[in-house]
């Protein structure tokens, strides 16, 4: 069993793939305007909360789980002062939380979907040092070592071509610098994976697989997902948002907890003098 309708979609053609995310995304950014709903992805609850609970401000508890994945994945490097690039930033919560919480210089982000890019570049409009482009993961609009890290997060899974974005990724960092990434693949598609990080020409540091910390999350932020798309969605379309959210119960979830489908967090690094 796979978590039929995501993986679906993501074993379609690579163009077609990339045609129905980028609408589907399109379509979130025009329907869905609620300046607190700014993350799209499934979460991170550590094993033991009760010794391990991120400070959050009480305005940042509604995402507590979303916010704790990305922690979960930059926490790994002292981003001060650093060129932050995040690809697939989303509705831009997690670009805010890294440049207002981690204080890097500037955080950029991108997205293939314009009108995502245009909501951020609105919400987000008075942070300093904080901004948003529109831009393809396999054609980023960067010039060569341009970034001191590259973060990605729950986005990989819609691209056409994953080498491609690899290929970007070292191309745009500078020396030395990092590739700080998480996302989920069928358990027959993670030797895949290993195959095309082993070729990016950066090297792995760091894999951990956050499978069960993704379940907790899911389960912890089940009600408010719940009551959040009751609240906000045509009751036609109850179903599709609860699957694309991993409520308890969808696809998604089952993949998970099944153990057919992998999430994993990976630090990579661009080696010096290549
Ligand atoms: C599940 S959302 C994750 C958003 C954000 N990282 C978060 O965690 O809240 C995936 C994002 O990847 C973006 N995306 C998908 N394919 C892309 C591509 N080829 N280039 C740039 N962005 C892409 C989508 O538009 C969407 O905003």
């Amino acid at each position: 069993m796979i978590a039929k309708l995501f993986m679906a979609i993501c074993r379609l053609s690579p163009y077609l793939r990339k045609v129905i995310w980028r609408r589907w995304y399109q379509f979130l950014t025009r329907s869905y305007k609620r300046k607190d709903w700014s993350f799209i992805n499934y979460g991170y609850a550590s094993l033991d909360p009760q010794t391990d609970k991120l400070q959050l401000d009480d305005a940042d508890e509604q995402n507590r789980y979303c916010i704790q994945l990305y922690h979960h994945v930059v926490n790994v490097v002292d981003l001060r002062d650093l060129r932050v690039l995040e690809v697939g930033s989303g509705r831009g919560g997690g670009a805010y939380y890294i440049k207002r919480s981690l204080g890097p210089k500037r955080v950029v982000g991108v997205d293939f979907s314009r009108r995502a890019v245009a909501f951020c570049n609105k919400s987000y409009s008075s942070v300093e040092g904080l901004s948003f482009v529109a831009g393809d993961a396999e054609f980023l609009p960067f010039r060569d070592n341009s970034f001191d890290v590259v973060v990605n997060v729950e986005s990989s899974h819609c691209y056409g071509s994953m080498n491609a974005f690899l290929m970007q990724v070292k191309r745009v960092l500078r020396e030395g610098g990092y590739f700080l990434y998480t996302d989920f693949r069928d358990k027959g598609e993670v030797d895949i994976l290993h195959k095309q990080l082993d070729h990016s020409g950066m090297t792995l540091i760091k894999e951990t697989n956050i499978t069960m910390n993704v379940i907790g999350a899911m389960n912890l932020d089940n009600e408010r997902k719940m009551a959040l798309i009751q609240a906000a969605v045509h009751k036609m379309l109850l179903r599709p948002f609860q699957e694309f959210a991993g409520v308890i119960g969808s696809m998604m979830y089952e993949g998970f907890r099944t153990g057919e489908v992998i999430y994993s967090s990976f630090v990579l690094q661009k080696p010096n003098h290549q």
